[in-house]
């Protein structure tokens, strides 16, 4: 045989082998193994370097297998340490001069380590989805570690994690442990993420990123997200834009502190590595243990912002969140009709309202328990599960029975981590909570964090909840609060049983999940609202086990239009639950049609409005109940941005493209600004082919649409000329079926 057909051969034969079969340490040896990780349009591909060293080789659009192999040769970038800025996970304490991903103190006091490649295999789960395996060892130590590469085909999302091995015979503390290690060459980077508090939440910024690092965190314990999310987009070469330009979403699952690191190499490469935050959280593994990291998600594009959040909507639904391509229930809340002062004639009231509205249910918010210190403000009773005998002599029972004799389901708030300073919980229980007993307590709300490390306090977390639907079997949604950051981190459990304190913040998290996973076990289907005091907390661990969350306290649709504008690069809107609330003194209109872009529910008193308000609500929710499924399940398309121009547009159209609905808004309406949508918005998603009729739908009573009547257009001049929904100072939101006509 010639040389080059010897090659082919070789290159052929170790392709065959490669997609998806355990490849051995002996065929090693006698080439660099290429270990592609593909989806339908991407590609992630290691490569295993001479030392045996696993490096990032390719990140970006699929290319033929046999490309990959190649692309080694192209770069020059080999002078000292630079052959470890792409490594697949990059130790710490030998030739390392770059932001670790893993750092470790082995047994005997050394803090080297050295990760070489021993082997890989790629399982198919089924035709859709695939985990590639990658086993690494230090040549020295007994300490593995083996990285998964989950990829969801059609999707074009991966998921990955890393689980690290203890087999010395005696503990190792490992000091840093991230989900991710990645790589990135281009010409440029733009960092899109996220900062806030309360009320403020998901305010972007974009960044172009300089020489150094960058890091996105929170050491905040709980309710995580308050001042910045684990999500983030990463622009390669310009800025992308909805519907051009490379673009990487990215975020973390796991909902306490993480650290995401943006570090530009000399050579003006990206590393990145994200995880769960170091910050005081060595964590010992005895011989025999392993950690696993939590996931970190991401998709990418070459198409814009917009499909790359579409990859991540259909994925959620098919895949992360819980009922995601179910329904969900729209509602009416009592917290901001009532607070805290409420009884039972009052709620039995309220009940008659969510009826006369023709939501599905009513939902009871905070205060309805406590004794010895009744929950009537929020300094009092967190942890004293049991009803206020004043505000509720007959129980929740008694509540479930009159919500469904007024013929609507019933939900109740809980915040079941926390714990009152003023509570019969903390009295008898100061070692169930998260403080310093030497130190000063600091509140935040003023309350305080359970411990959830401790298994006696997961128990009596989970037996909140048990308790509550073994006595009332048909309450049908919960909304989980959680409004307190931890201060003064220090678990009197973890001291008790001789563990490190640094286990806290990750023992808090794997309890709380522990906690959940064992709700969810015998309550599967209960529809349940992940809040923390607005938008605290929501990531992709915690959405396994809810179907919805609460992304702000700040229900002022002008503001909810931007920050669901940014949420929804992350999350399916069928996730999001937005209430139409007095918050602002715009129109109700206007805040029902926001309310409408996700799961639509209602926070006001209901026997407050006047006529023709109630007329118009009841006829929203009927709307509503008519095309939610286009807005659960369909694609999502931002058409036109607030931050461009003085109006919103948005669209969703069902999977057979024979129905969409186009929300629209006025944004700006500054004196001598143009206040009406001067130009056409152009339709996405639609097809090109068919005929569509134009129809302006929720209208208030007693108000026209300025559209055409009977307007019918092709999915062609949809897309290309579009249509003027006519938004304007009269007119400032608007909200349009577009219909196919057979
Ligand atoms: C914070 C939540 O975000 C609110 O909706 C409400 O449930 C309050 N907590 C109750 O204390």
């Amino acid at each position: 045989m010639n040389r080059s057909i010897t090659a082919i051969f070789c290159k052929l034969s170790l392709l065959l082998l490669y997609t998806f079969f355990f490849i051995p340490e002996s065929l090693y040896a006698q080439q660099n193994i290429i270990i592609p990780v593909e989806t339908g349009q991407n590609a992630f591909v290691l490569q295993v370097n001479k030392e045996k060293r696993t490096e990032i080789m390719y990140f970006g659009k699929k290319m033929n297998a046999e490309d990959y192999s190649t692309i080694s040769g192209q770069y020059k970038q080999v002078e000292d340490n630079a052959g470890i800025y792409n490594s697949a996970y990059t130790p710490s304490g030998s030739w390392n001069l770059v932001e670790p991903a893993i750092r470790i103190t082995h047994g005997d006091g050394n803090t080297s380590l050295d990760l070489q490649y021993i082997s890989h295999q790629t399982t198919k789960q089924d035709d859709n989805v695939s985990v590639t395996a990658v086993l690494l060892k230090d040549p020295v130590y007994a300490v593995e570690v083996s990285l998964f590469y989950k990829v969801y085909n059609k999707e074009n999302v991966m998921e990955q994690w890393t689980v690290i091995t203890n087999k010395e015979k005696k503990p190792i503390v490992l000091s840093k442990y991230a989900s991710a290690n990645l790589y990135f060459i281009a010409n440029n980077y733009f960092l899109n993420h996220y900062h806030g508090t309360w009320a403020q939440e998901m305010k972007p910024e974009e960044t172009k990123l300089t020489a150094g690092i960058k890091v996105l965190d929170s050491k905040l314990g709980t309710r995580a997200n308050l001042f910045q999310p684990p999500t983030f987009m990463l622009s390669f070469d310009k800025p992308a834009s909805e519907d051009e330009g490379k673009v990487l979403l990215g975020t973390l699952a796991w909902s306490g502190n993480f650290q995401i690191e943006f570090e530009m190499d000399s050579y003006h490469n990206l590393r990145l590595i994200a995880g769960i935050n170091p910050f005081a959280s060595e964590y010992t593994l005895k011989t025999g243990q392993e950690f696993k990291t939590p996931s970190f998600i991401t998709t990418y594009s070459e198409h814009g912002k917009g499909e790359a959040s579409r990859n991540l909507h259909n994925w959620a639904r098919k895949y992360r969140l819980l009922d995601g391509e179910g329904s969900r229930l729209t509602l009416l809340n009592n917290w901001e009709a009532t607070y805290f002062d409420f009884d039972e004639p009052r709620l039995t009231g309220l009940f008659k309202d969510a009826k006369k509205l023709g939501v599905d249910m009513f939902l009871l918010d905070d205060g309805w328990f406590g004794n010895k210190y009744p929950r009537n403000s929020d300094h009092t009773a967190l942890g004293d599960w049991q009803e206020n005998i004043k505000k509720l002599p007959h129980g929740i029972g008694y509540l479930v029975k009159e919500a469904k004799e007024a013929g609507v389901k019933f939900g109740i708030w809980l915040e079941p981590e926390m714990v009152s300073p003023k509570s019969e919980l903390y009295e008898k229980h100061k070692d169930w909570v998260i403080r310093q007993p030497e130190r000063p307590e600091h509140y935040f709300r003023n309350q305080l964090v359970l411990d959830l490390s401790n298994p006696q306090v997961q128990n009596f977390v989970f037996g909140i909840l048990d308790s509550m639907f073994i006595k009332n079997p048909e309450i049908a949604f919960i909304k989980w609060d959680c409004n307190a950051v931890i201060y003064n981190a220090n678990s009197e459990y973890l001291k008790r049983t001789g563990q490190p304190q640094t286990h806290l913040y990750v023992d808090y998290v794997k309890g709380l999940y522990k906690v959940l996973e064992r709700i969810r076990s015998k309550y599967p289907k209960v529809p349940m609202m992940l809040c923390s005091g607005g938008g605290g907390r929501v990531d992709y661990e915690a959405l396994k086990y809810f179907t919805e969350f609460w992304p702000s306290d700040d229900t002022d649709p002008l503001e909810r239009i931007y920050m669901q504008w940014e949420y929804s690069y992350f999350f399916p809107v069928v996730a999001t639950c937005n209430h139409i609330t007095d918050w602002s003194k715009l129109p109700l209109k206007f805040r029902t049609d926001v309310a409408m872009m996700g799961k639509m529910g209602y926070d006001i008193v209901v026997s407050k409005l006047n006529e023709k308000d109630l007329q118009f609500s009841q006829q929203a929710v009927a709307n509503y109940k008519s095309f939610s499924d286009v807005v659960w399940h369909g694609d999502m398309y931002r058409l036109v941005s607030p931050y461009e121009k003085p109006f919103a547009s948005l669209m969703f159209v069902n999977e057979n493209k024979n129905r969409a609905i186009v929300f629209s808004y006025l944004t700006n309406n500054r004196y001598m600004n143009p206040t009406s949508s001067l130009t056409p918005v152009q339709l996405r998603g639609l097809d090109p082919q068919k005929k569509y009729s134009i129809r302006e739908i929720n209208l208030y009573p007693g108000t026209g649409s300025s559209l055409k009547n009977d307007l019918v257009l092709t999915g062609e001049e949809l897309m290309t000329v579009g249509f003027n929904p006519d938004v304007n100072g009269g007119r400032m939101s608007v909200v349009v079926e577009v219909k196919e006509l057979k």
